[in-house]
């Protein structure tokens, strides 16, 4: 029998078949936009809301104030008072770009990573993570050995990775065979604003919904809508039938 964590996003869940496989790492790619940092705040946030699954956030991107402020913005009220209670670890981009060297960085994470307390994990964004390494060999050594560690310690982990296309042309990195799945977040611009779609492409040990769904980034975050023509009913001209 396979565990599963629920993400606690509406509808995300449905079309994973329940969630993330327990102890896996999945790789969240889009374009800058697209909702990935989003998807990862309410990752962590409903772990600790809904799922009592205390929760680790890195961050390359943005600092403390920045992760606050997003996640107020789309209701996740308590991110603060569980940041405070240490349900929700945050480590911004001023302490993990601290150090001079990843192995520095690890270290510091290592006594964290190993507390049996925290159960989820978001990375944010990988492509920063990358940044720490000049040499091609280096980084996918330490890259193979930060996903062993996660996996020993039981942390089913989100990495955010920026990247454009589904179906890169070319160069398919490292990260999409490493990671045991891979959720795209797509956006398309139209007449009456963006469409957000969503595309779960693989999912290791799991028979999941592989068609693209819709999706909506509202004051209450990200909604994947299971039904595509409710979805479409819903947006026909550009007020929502209330
Ligand atoms: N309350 C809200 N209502 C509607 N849309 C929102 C709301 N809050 C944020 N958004 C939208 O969510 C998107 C930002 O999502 P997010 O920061 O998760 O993107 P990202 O994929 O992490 O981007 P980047 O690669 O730049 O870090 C923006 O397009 C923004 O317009
Ligand atoms: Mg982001």
């Amino acid at each position: 029998m396979i565990e599963l964590t629920e993400t606690g996003i509406d509808g995300l869940d449905a079309i994973l078949n329940g969630g993330i496989v327990k102890d896996s790492t999945t790789l969240v790619s889009g374009n800058p936009g697209a909702g990935k940092s989003i998807l990862g705040l309410q990752y962590i946030y409903n772990g600790v809301d809904m799922f009592d699954e205390k929760g680790i956030y890195l961050s390359f991107e943005e600092n403390q104030q920045d992760l606050r402020e997003a996640a107020e913005a789309i209701g996740l009220e308590q991110w603060s008072e569980y940041v405070e209670r240490g349900d929700i670890l945050v480590y911004d981009k001023k302490e993990l770009l601290s150090k001079n060297d990843f192995s520095s960085s690890l270290d510091m994470l290592l006594e964290d990573f190993t507390d049996s307390d925290y159960e989820r994990l978001v990375l944010d964004s990988l492509a920063m993570f990358n940044l720490f390494f000049d040499d091609e060999r280096e980084r996918r050594t330490y890259l193979l050995k930060f996903s062993d560690i996660l996996k020993e310690n039981g942390l089913t982990t989100l990495m955010t990775n920026e990247q454009g296309a589904a179906i890169p042309q070319s160069d398919i990195g490292l990260e999409n065979y490493l990671t045991d799945g891979n959720i795209y977040l797509l956006q398309t611009p139209t007449d009456s604003g963006v469409k957000r779609y969503v595309w779960v492409s693989k999912m290791r040990k799991q028979n999941i919904e592989t068609d693209i769904f819709p999706m909506e980034i509202t004051d209450s975050g990200i909604t994947v809508h299971e039904n595509a023509s409710e979805f479409s009913m819903m947006n026909h001209g550009d007020s929502p039938i209330q």
